[in-house]
Protein backbone atom coordinates (compact mmCIF):
# COMPACT_ATOMS: atom_id res chain seq x y z
CA UNK A 1 0.00 0.00 0.00
CA UNK A 2 1.36 3.44 -0.98
CA UNK A 3 2.44 5.61 2.08
CA UNK A 4 2.18 9.46 1.65
CA UNK A 5 4.93 12.02 2.57
CA UNK A 6 2.98 15.39 3.55
CA UNK A 7 4.79 18.75 4.13
CA UNK A 8 2.99 21.23 6.57
CA UNK A 9 3.22 25.04 5.77
CA UNK A 10 3.10 26.92 8.68
CA UNK A 11 5.50 24.70 11.03
CA UNK A 12 5.35 26.77 13.81
CA UNK A 13 0.99 27.02 13.78
CA UNK A 14 -0.49 26.89 16.53
CA UNK A 15 -2.26 24.49 14.28
CA UNK A 16 0.52 22.01 13.89
CA UNK A 17 0.46 19.98 16.36
CA UNK A 18 -3.21 19.23 16.04
CA UNK A 19 -2.76 18.22 12.39
CA UNK A 20 0.31 16.14 13.09
CA UNK A 21 -1.56 14.23 15.98
CA UNK A 22 -4.62 13.53 13.51
CA UNK A 23 -1.89 12.29 11.15
CA UNK A 24 -0.89 9.66 13.52
CA UNK A 25 -4.51 8.93 14.82
CA UNK A 26 -5.60 8.21 11.11
CA UNK A 27 -2.62 6.10 10.44
CA UNK A 28 -4.10 2.58 9.53
CA UNK A 29 -6.87 4.73 7.52
CA UNK A 30 -4.10 6.95 5.36
CA UNK A 31 -0.60 5.68 5.83
CA UNK A 32 2.06 7.89 6.06
CA UNK A 33 5.77 7.89 5.21
CA UNK A 34 6.80 11.25 6.07
CA UNK A 35 5.98 14.48 8.00
CA UNK A 36 7.92 17.80 7.14
CA UNK A 37 7.28 20.94 9.20
CA UNK A 38 8.13 24.28 6.91
CA UNK A 39 8.29 27.54 7.95
CA UNK A 40 10.29 31.12 7.21
CA UNK A 41 10.85 31.59 10.89
CA UNK A 42 13.25 28.86 12.45
CA UNK A 43 12.66 30.05 15.76
CA UNK A 44 9.30 30.28 15.83
CA UNK A 45 8.92 26.36 14.72
CA UNK A 46 11.55 24.72 16.35
CA UNK A 47 9.80 23.96 19.95
CA UNK A 48 7.01 22.89 17.57
CA UNK A 49 9.11 20.76 15.74
CA UNK A 50 11.12 19.44 18.62
CA UNK A 51 7.74 18.07 20.11
CA UNK A 52 6.00 16.48 16.72
CA UNK A 53 9.77 14.91 16.61
CA UNK A 54 9.18 12.82 19.79
CA UNK A 55 5.72 12.44 19.63
CA UNK A 56 6.08 10.81 16.50
CA UNK A 57 9.08 8.64 17.40
CA UNK A 58 7.16 7.44 20.46
CA UNK A 59 4.23 6.37 18.58
CA UNK A 60 5.11 5.94 14.36
CA UNK A 61 8.95 5.32 14.38
CA UNK A 62 8.94 4.18 11.06
CA UNK A 63 7.38 7.97 9.89
CA UNK A 64 10.46 10.14 8.80
CA UNK A 65 9.90 13.17 10.47
CA UNK A 66 12.43 16.55 9.63
CA UNK A 67 11.88 20.46 10.42
CA UNK A 68 13.33 23.12 8.39
CA UNK A 69 13.52 26.60 6.51
CA UNK A 70 14.75 25.39 3.56
CA UNK A 71 12.15 25.52 0.81
CA UNK A 72 14.41 23.20 -1.22
CA UNK A 73 14.30 20.48 1.46
CA UNK A 74 10.51 20.84 2.65
CA UNK A 75 8.77 20.58 -0.63
CA UNK A 76 10.86 17.44 -2.13
CA UNK A 77 9.47 14.51 -2.90
CA UNK A 78 6.05 14.98 -1.16
CA UNK A 79 2.46 14.06 -1.96
CA UNK A 80 0.16 16.73 -0.14
CA UNK A 81 1.69 20.20 1.51
CA UNK A 82 -0.98 21.01 4.07
CA UNK A 83 -0.95 24.69 4.62
CA UNK A 84 -1.72 27.48 7.52
CA UNK A 85 0.47 30.52 7.24
CA UNK A 86 0.08 34.09 9.03
CA UNK A 87 1.80 36.39 7.36
CA UNK A 88 2.77 38.99 9.80
CA UNK A 89 2.26 36.71 12.82
CA UNK A 90 -0.11 37.77 15.56
CA UNK A 91 1.45 40.96 15.94
CA UNK A 92 -0.31 42.45 12.61
CA UNK A 93 -3.62 40.03 13.45
CA UNK A 94 -4.01 42.66 16.52
CA UNK A 95 -3.17 45.84 13.91
CA UNK A 96 -6.20 44.43 11.58
CA UNK A 97 -8.61 44.77 14.36
CA UNK A 98 -7.39 47.38 16.49
CA UNK A 99 -7.05 49.91 13.40
CA UNK A 100 -10.18 49.88 12.24
CA UNK A 101 -11.99 50.22 16.18
CA UNK A 102 -10.17 53.49 15.79
CA UNK A 103 -12.17 54.40 12.79
CA UNK A 104 -15.61 52.87 14.42
CA UNK A 105 -15.43 50.01 11.95
CA UNK A 106 -15.74 46.09 12.93
CA UNK A 107 -11.65 44.67 13.30
CA UNK A 108 -11.84 41.31 12.79
CA UNK A 109 -9.19 38.68 11.61
CA UNK A 110 -11.15 38.15 8.04
CA UNK A 111 -14.34 40.13 7.56
CA UNK A 112 -14.46 43.98 6.56
CA UNK A 113 -10.97 45.85 6.34
CA UNK A 114 -8.51 43.94 8.77
CA UNK A 115 -9.37 41.00 6.47
CA UNK A 116 -8.91 42.88 3.70
CA UNK A 117 -5.66 44.16 5.06
CA UNK A 118 -4.26 40.48 5.92
CA UNK A 119 -5.57 39.20 2.17
CA UNK A 120 -3.03 41.79 0.83
CA UNK A 121 -0.30 40.43 2.98
CA UNK A 122 -1.12 36.76 2.87
CA UNK A 123 -1.13 36.64 -1.59
CA UNK A 124 2.22 37.03 -1.53
CA UNK A 125 2.91 34.16 1.40
CA UNK A 126 0.62 31.63 -0.22
CA UNK A 127 1.32 32.40 -3.71
CA UNK A 128 5.42 31.39 -2.37
CA UNK A 129 4.48 27.65 -1.23
CA UNK A 130 2.63 26.97 -3.81
CA UNK A 131 5.09 28.10 -6.55
CA UNK A 132 7.89 25.84 -4.11
CA UNK A 133 5.39 22.57 -4.55
CA UNK A 134 5.30 23.27 -8.11
CA UNK A 135 9.08 23.55 -8.61
CA UNK A 136 10.29 20.52 -6.36
CA UNK A 137 7.18 17.67 -6.46
CA UNK A 138 4.80 18.63 -9.17
CA UNK A 139 2.06 16.14 -8.75
CA UNK A 140 1.38 17.22 -5.22
CA UNK A 141 -1.74 18.83 -3.90
CA UNK A 142 -1.80 22.20 -1.64
CA UNK A 143 -4.33 22.15 0.46
CA UNK A 144 -4.94 25.54 2.12
CA UNK A 145 -6.17 26.77 5.32
CA UNK A 146 -3.84 29.77 5.08
CA UNK A 147 -7.00 32.94 5.64
CA UNK A 148 -8.30 35.33 4.51
CA UNK A 149 -9.47 32.13 2.08
CA UNK A 150 -11.58 33.96 0.28
CA UNK A 151 -9.26 36.45 -0.70
CA UNK A 152 -6.54 33.75 -1.49
CA UNK A 153 -8.65 31.74 -3.10
CA UNK A 154 -9.73 34.44 -5.40
CA UNK A 155 -5.50 35.34 -5.99
CA UNK A 156 -4.84 31.70 -6.80
CA UNK A 157 -8.40 31.25 -9.09
CA UNK A 158 -6.83 34.25 -11.00
CA UNK A 159 -3.09 33.95 -10.49
CA UNK A 160 -2.58 29.97 -10.71
CA UNK A 161 -5.50 29.24 -12.73
CA UNK A 162 -3.70 25.66 -13.31
CA UNK A 163 -2.71 24.77 -9.77
CA UNK A 164 -3.55 21.70 -7.67
CA UNK A 165 -4.65 23.91 -4.57
CA UNK A 166 -7.76 23.46 -2.86
CA UNK A 167 -8.72 26.69 -0.73
CA UNK A 168 -10.57 25.31 3.00
CA UNK A 169 -12.51 26.18 6.26
CA UNK A 170 -13.32 24.56 9.17
CA UNK A 171 -16.15 26.76 10.48
CA UNK A 172 -18.62 25.40 8.43
CA UNK A 173 -17.81 21.84 9.88
CA UNK A 174 -17.39 23.32 13.35
CA UNK A 175 -20.61 24.85 13.24
CA UNK A 176 -21.77 21.21 12.13
CA UNK A 177 -20.45 19.69 14.76
CA UNK A 178 -22.43 21.86 17.25
CA UNK A 179 -25.52 21.12 15.15
CA UNK A 180 -24.71 17.24 15.81
CA UNK A 181 -24.62 17.85 19.40
CA UNK A 182 -28.47 19.42 18.80
CA UNK A 183 -29.75 16.79 17.09
CA UNK A 184 -28.38 14.34 19.78
CA UNK A 185 -26.34 12.38 17.03
CA UNK A 186 -23.16 10.93 17.13
CA UNK A 187 -21.21 12.28 14.44
CA UNK A 188 -21.61 15.46 11.40
CA UNK A 189 -20.92 13.04 9.35
CA UNK A 190 -24.64 11.85 10.20
CA UNK A 191 -26.37 14.77 8.20
CA UNK A 192 -25.68 15.41 4.77
CA UNK A 193 -25.77 19.16 4.08
CA UNK A 194 -26.34 21.47 1.39
CA UNK A 195 -24.88 24.47 1.95
CA UNK A 196 -23.91 27.65 -0.35
CA UNK A 197 -22.47 31.21 -0.13
CA UNK A 198 -18.45 32.59 -0.21
CA UNK A 199 -15.50 31.96 2.81
CA UNK A 200 -17.05 33.41 6.36
CA UNK A 201 -20.16 34.27 4.37
CA UNK A 202 -22.88 31.42 3.90
CA UNK A 203 -26.01 29.49 4.71
CA UNK A 204 -27.25 25.95 5.50
CA UNK A 205 -30.56 25.63 3.26
CA UNK A 206 -30.86 21.28 3.75
CA UNK A 207 -30.37 19.63 6.08
CA UNK A 208 -31.16 15.41 6.65
CA UNK A 209 -30.19 12.69 8.09
CA UNK A 210 -29.15 9.51 6.57
CA UNK A 211 -32.93 8.55 5.00
CA UNK A 212 -33.74 11.75 3.81
CA UNK A 213 -35.93 12.84 6.90
CA UNK A 214 -35.59 16.74 7.15
CA UNK A 215 -33.91 17.78 10.05
CA UNK A 216 -33.64 21.49 9.48
CA UNK A 217 -36.95 22.61 11.60
CA UNK A 218 -35.29 21.53 15.11
CA UNK A 219 -32.33 23.12 14.43
CA UNK A 220 -33.82 26.37 13.04
CA UNK A 221 -35.80 25.90 16.28
CA UNK A 222 -33.37 25.73 18.88
CA UNK A 223 -31.21 27.87 17.27
CA UNK A 224 -33.51 30.74 17.12
CA UNK A 225 -33.96 30.38 20.76
CA UNK A 226 -30.80 29.43 22.35
CA UNK A 227 -28.11 30.19 19.87
CA UNK A 228 -25.51 27.47 19.03
CA UNK A 229 -24.17 25.00 22.03
CA UNK A 230 -20.44 24.58 22.17
CA UNK A 231 -18.86 21.22 21.71
CA UNK A 232 -16.59 21.39 25.06
CA UNK A 233 -14.09 19.55 23.51
CA UNK A 234 -13.85 21.85 20.84
CA UNK A 235 -10.61 23.44 22.06
CA UNK A 236 -10.29 26.75 19.75
CA UNK A 237 -13.89 27.65 20.12
CA UNK A 238 -13.98 27.83 24.05
CA UNK A 239 -12.88 31.40 24.80
CA UNK A 240 -15.74 33.88 26.43
CA UNK A 241 -15.87 35.57 22.07
CA UNK A 242 -16.61 32.59 20.75
CA UNK A 243 -19.29 31.82 23.25
CA UNK A 244 -20.85 35.32 22.87
CA UNK A 245 -20.78 34.58 19.05
CA UNK A 246 -22.55 31.72 18.80
CA UNK A 247 -25.21 33.13 21.71
CA UNK A 248 -25.63 36.21 19.16
CA UNK A 249 -26.62 32.82 16.34
CA UNK A 250 -30.09 33.83 17.64
CA UNK A 251 -30.21 37.35 16.24
CA UNK A 252 -28.04 36.32 13.27
CA UNK A 253 -30.41 33.37 12.41
CA UNK A 254 -34.05 35.65 12.58
CA UNK A 255 -33.32 37.29 9.29
CA UNK A 256 -33.51 33.86 7.51
CA UNK A 257 -35.50 31.75 10.12
CA UNK A 258 -35.94 28.79 7.94
CA UNK A 259 -32.04 28.96 7.01
CA UNK A 260 -29.17 28.54 9.31
CA UNK A 261 -26.20 31.10 9.08
CA UNK A 262 -22.59 31.28 8.84
CA UNK A 263 -22.11 32.95 12.68
CA UNK A 264 -19.57 35.09 10.80
CA UNK A 265 -22.51 36.97 9.45
CA UNK A 266 -22.69 38.76 12.66
CA UNK A 267 -19.90 41.01 11.45
CA UNK A 268 -22.10 42.19 8.21
CA UNK A 269 -25.51 41.92 9.93
CA UNK A 270 -24.75 43.45 13.18
CA UNK A 271 -21.66 45.56 12.75
CA UNK A 272 -23.28 48.13 14.65
CA UNK A 273 -23.77 45.88 17.55
CA UNK A 274 -20.24 44.63 17.02
CA UNK A 275 -18.24 47.49 17.05
CA UNK A 276 -19.97 48.90 20.35
CA UNK A 277 -19.45 45.27 22.54
CA UNK A 278 -15.80 45.20 20.98
CA UNK A 279 -12.48 46.19 23.58
CA UNK A 280 -10.26 48.40 21.25
CA UNK A 281 -7.16 47.83 23.91
CA UNK A 282 -7.89 43.78 24.09
CA UNK A 283 -8.97 41.65 21.07
CA UNK A 284 -9.45 38.50 19.62
CA UNK A 285 -5.72 38.29 19.05
CA UNK A 286 -5.08 39.22 22.50
CA UNK A 287 -6.90 36.28 23.91
CA UNK A 288 -5.33 34.01 20.84
CA UNK A 289 -1.71 34.91 21.86
CA UNK A 290 -2.76 34.78 26.19
CA UNK A 291 -4.72 31.45 25.58
CA UNK A 292 -4.33 29.14 22.34
CA UNK A 293 -0.70 30.32 21.50
CA UNK A 294 0.34 29.92 25.15
CA UNK A 295 -0.75 26.77 25.57
CA UNK A 296 0.64 25.33 22.61
CA UNK A 297 3.83 26.12 23.11
CA UNK A 298 4.11 25.30 26.92
CA UNK A 299 2.51 22.38 25.73
CA UNK A 300 5.83 22.18 23.37
CA UNK A 301 8.06 22.86 26.13
CA UNK A 302 6.95 20.37 28.33
CA UNK A 303 7.41 17.52 26.03
CA UNK A 304 10.86 18.75 25.00
CA UNK A 305 11.29 19.21 28.97
CA UNK A 306 10.44 15.39 29.53
CA UNK A 307 11.44 14.16 26.68
CA UNK A 308 8.79 12.22 26.10
CA UNK A 309 4.46 13.17 24.82
CA UNK A 310 3.35 9.96 27.12
CA UNK A 311 0.49 11.79 29.31
CA UNK A 312 1.38 15.29 27.65
CA UNK A 313 -1.00 15.28 24.62
CA UNK A 314 -1.49 18.44 21.77
CA UNK A 315 -5.38 18.72 21.32
CA UNK A 316 -7.00 17.90 17.67
CA UNK A 317 -9.90 19.04 16.60
CA UNK A 318 -12.14 19.84 13.88
CA UNK A 319 -9.42 21.98 11.96
CA UNK A 320 -7.33 18.41 12.04
CA UNK A 321 -10.45 16.32 10.93
CA UNK A 322 -11.35 17.65 7.97
CA UNK A 323 -7.98 18.41 6.10
CA UNK A 324 -7.05 14.98 6.63
CA UNK A 325 -10.59 13.72 5.28
CA UNK A 326 -9.62 15.81 2.24
CA UNK A 327 -6.46 14.12 1.78
CA UNK A 328 -7.96 11.17 2.13
CA UNK A 329 -10.41 11.67 -0.22
CA UNK A 330 -7.76 12.58 -3.04
CA UNK A 331 -5.45 10.06 -2.19
CA UNK A 332 -7.98 6.77 -2.31
CA UNK A 333 -10.50 8.93 -4.83
CA UNK A 334 -13.55 8.62 -1.94
CA UNK A 335 -15.88 10.92 -3.55
CA UNK A 336 -16.66 11.99 -0.14
CA UNK A 337 -18.77 15.03 -0.08
CA UNK A 338 -17.15 17.97 1.58
CA UNK A 339 -18.09 21.81 1.65
CA UNK A 340 -14.69 23.40 -0.40
CA UNK A 341 -13.58 27.09 -1.87
CA UNK A 342 -14.25 26.54 -5.42
CA UNK A 343 -15.03 28.63 -8.91
CA UNK A 344 -18.85 29.23 -9.15
CA UNK A 345 -18.71 27.92 -12.92
CA UNK A 346 -22.48 28.44 -13.10
CA UNK A 347 -23.23 25.68 -9.56
CA UNK A 348 -25.15 28.84 -8.34
CA UNK A 349 -26.81 29.41 -11.24
CA UNK A 350 -28.14 32.95 -10.35
CA UNK A 351 -24.74 34.17 -9.33
CA UNK A 352 -21.38 35.60 -10.77
CA UNK A 353 -19.37 32.87 -12.95
CA UNK A 354 -15.97 33.39 -12.13
CA UNK A 355 -16.85 33.75 -8.17
CA UNK A 356 -15.17 31.79 -5.86
CA UNK A 357 -18.27 30.04 -3.38
CA UNK A 358 -17.79 27.73 -0.76
CA UNK A 359 -20.25 24.82 -1.93
CA UNK A 360 -20.57 21.13 -1.41
CA UNK A 361 -18.22 19.13 -3.90
CA UNK A 362 -17.53 15.70 -4.62
CA UNK A 363 -14.01 15.10 -3.90
CA UNK A 364 -11.39 12.47 -5.92
CA UNK A 365 -8.26 11.78 -7.24
CA UNK A 366 -8.81 14.65 -9.54
CA UNK A 367 -9.69 17.24 -7.24
CA UNK A 368 -13.46 19.02 -5.86
CA UNK A 369 -16.48 18.10 -8.34
CA UNK A 370 -18.75 21.26 -7.35
CA UNK A 371 -22.40 20.09 -6.91
CA UNK A 372 -25.40 22.15 -8.65
CA UNK A 373 -27.24 24.53 -6.31
CA UNK A 374 -29.89 26.28 -8.59
CA UNK A 375 -30.51 29.69 -7.86
CA UNK A 376 -30.69 31.51 -4.56
CA UNK A 377 -32.92 34.15 -3.01
CA UNK A 378 -32.60 37.83 -3.36
CA UNK A 379 -31.27 38.55 0.18
CA UNK A 380 -28.93 36.42 0.07
CA UNK A 381 -27.91 37.03 -3.81
CA UNK A 382 -27.37 40.53 -2.82
CA UNK A 383 -25.06 40.00 0.15
CA UNK A 384 -23.08 37.91 -1.38
CA UNK A 385 -22.62 40.11 -5.10
CA UNK A 386 -21.33 43.04 -2.67
CA UNK A 387 -18.95 40.91 -1.07
CA UNK A 388 -17.64 39.23 -3.89
CA UNK A 389 -16.55 42.26 -5.28
CA UNK A 390 -15.11 43.45 -2.17
CA UNK A 391 -12.76 40.31 -2.35
CA UNK A 392 -12.23 40.71 -6.66
CA UNK A 393 -11.38 44.83 -5.86
CA UNK A 394 -8.73 43.48 -2.78
CA UNK A 395 -7.24 40.98 -5.86
CA UNK A 396 -7.35 44.06 -8.13
CA UNK A 397 -5.65 46.19 -6.08
CA UNK A 398 -3.05 43.92 -5.34
CA UNK A 399 -2.10 42.76 -9.08
CA UNK A 400 -2.62 46.50 -10.04
CA UNK A 401 -0.92 47.61 -6.73
CA UNK A 402 -3.74 50.41 -7.51
CA UNK A 403 -4.26 52.50 -4.40
CA UNK A 404 -7.94 53.45 -5.79
CA UNK A 405 -8.85 49.86 -5.98
CA UNK A 406 -8.07 49.41 -2.47
CA UNK A 407 -10.22 52.30 -2.14
CA UNK A 408 -13.05 51.23 -3.45
CA UNK A 409 -12.63 47.52 -2.15
CA UNK A 410 -13.12 49.47 1.04
CA UNK A 411 -15.80 51.83 -0.04
CA UNK A 412 -17.98 48.47 -1.19
CA UNK A 413 -17.87 46.62 1.98
CA UNK A 414 -21.12 46.92 3.64
CA UNK A 415 -19.32 47.38 7.10
CA UNK A 416 -17.64 50.70 5.86
CA UNK A 417 -19.56 53.45 6.17
CA UNK A 418 -18.16 55.84 3.55
CA UNK A 419 -15.67 56.41 1.52
CA UNK A 420 -14.10 58.84 3.48
CA UNK A 421 -13.81 56.60 6.19
CA UNK A 422 -12.50 54.09 3.56
CA UNK A 423 -9.79 56.56 2.58
CA UNK A 424 -8.72 57.20 6.39
CA UNK A 425 -8.38 53.64 7.07
CA UNK A 426 -6.64 52.87 3.95
CA UNK A 427 -4.15 55.16 4.60
CA UNK A 428 -3.82 53.89 8.41
CA UNK A 429 -3.55 50.39 6.86
CA UNK A 430 -1.05 51.39 4.44
CA UNK A 431 1.30 52.20 6.76
CA UNK A 432 1.18 49.63 9.17
CA UNK A 433 1.40 47.14 6.73
CA UNK A 434 5.00 49.16 4.85
CA UNK A 435 6.77 46.02 5.05
CA UNK A 436 4.06 43.76 3.44
CA UNK A 437 2.04 45.26 0.97
CA UNK A 438 2.79 45.64 -2.50
CA UNK A 439 3.25 49.87 -2.65
CA UNK A 440 0.39 51.05 -4.25
CA UNK A 441 0.18 54.23 -6.44
P1 LIG B 1 0.33 31.23 13.84
O1 LIG B 1 0.82 32.63 13.74
O2 LIG B 1 0.41 30.50 15.12
O3 LIG B 1 1.12 30.35 12.76
C1 LIG B 1 1.42 30.76 11.49
C2 LIG B 1 2.83 30.33 11.10
O4 LIG B 1 3.03 30.70 9.74
C3 LIG B 1 3.95 31.00 11.91
O5 LIG B 1 4.78 30.03 12.48
C4 LIG B 1 4.67 31.84 10.88
O6 LIG B 1 6.06 31.97 11.11
C5 LIG B 1 4.39 31.08 9.60
N1 LIG B 1 4.55 31.86 8.37
C6 LIG B 1 4.19 33.12 8.11
N2 LIG B 1 4.51 33.47 6.86
C7 LIG B 1 5.08 32.37 6.30
C8 LIG B 1 5.62 32.08 5.01
N3 LIG B 1 5.60 33.00 4.03
N4 LIG B 1 6.13 30.86 4.78
C9 LIG B 1 6.13 29.93 5.75
N5 LIG B 1 5.64 30.13 6.98
C10 LIG B 1 5.11 31.34 7.24
O7 LIG B 1 -1.15 31.26 13.30
P2 LIG B 1 -2.41 30.32 13.62
O8 LIG B 1 -3.34 31.04 14.50
O9 LIG B 1 -1.97 28.98 14.02
O10 LIG B 1 -3.12 30.26 12.20
C11 LIG B 1 -2.45 29.86 11.05
C12 LIG B 1 -3.26 30.17 9.82
O11 LIG B 1 -4.37 29.30 9.73
C13 LIG B 1 -3.85 31.59 9.80
O12 LIG B 1 -3.83 32.07 8.46
C14 LIG B 1 -5.27 31.37 10.22
O13 LIG B 1 -6.12 32.40 9.80
C15 LIG B 1 -5.53 30.08 9.49
N6 LIG B 1 -6.71 29.34 9.91
C16 LIG B 1 -7.63 29.12 8.96
C17 LIG B 1 -8.77 28.45 9.23
C18 LIG B 1 -9.78 28.29 8.15
O14 LIG B 1 -10.93 28.04 8.44
N7 LIG B 1 -9.43 28.47 6.89
C19 LIG B 1 -8.98 27.96 10.52
C20 LIG B 1 -8.02 28.18 11.50
C21 LIG B 1 -6.86 28.87 11.17
C1 LIG C 1 -12.62 29.72 12.51
C2 LIG C 1 -12.49 30.16 11.11
C3 LIG C 1 -11.06 30.45 10.75
C4 LIG C 1 -10.49 31.45 11.69
C5 LIG C 1 -10.65 30.97 13.10
C6 LIG C 1 -10.24 32.05 14.06
O1 LIG C 1 -12.09 28.45 12.70
O2 LIG C 1 -13.00 29.22 10.21
O3 LIG C 1 -11.01 30.89 9.44
O4 LIG C 1 -9.13 31.67 11.42
O5 LIG C 1 -11.98 30.63 13.39
O6 LIG C 1 -10.08 31.49 15.28
P1 LIG C 1 -9.23 32.18 16.41
O7 LIG C 1 -9.39 31.24 17.53
O8 LIG C 1 -7.82 32.28 15.87
O9 LIG C 1 -9.84 33.51 16.62
MN1 LIG D 1 -12.40 29.84 8.13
Amino acid sequence: MKKFAITIAGGGSTFTPGIVDMLLSSYEEFPISEIKLYDNLAERQEPIGKACDIMISERYPDVKFSYTTDPEEAFTGIDFVMAHIRVGLYAMRELDEKIPLNYGVVGQETCGPGGMAYGMRSITGVLEILDYMEEYSPDAWMLNYSNPAAIVAEATRRLRPDSKIINICDMPIGMEDSFATILGLESRKDMIVRYYGLNHFGWWDSITDKEGNDLMPQLTKYISEHGLVLDTDAFQHNDESWKETYRKMRDVIALTPEIIPNSYLKYYYYPDYVVETSDKEHTRANEVMEGREKQVFSTAEKIVEAGTAEGIEFEADAHATFIVDLARAIAYNTKERMLLIVPNNGSISNFTYDAMVEIPCLVGSDGPEPLHIGEIPHFQKGLMEQQVNVEKLVVDAYVEKSYTKMWQALTLSKIVPSAKVAKDLLDALIEANADYWPELR
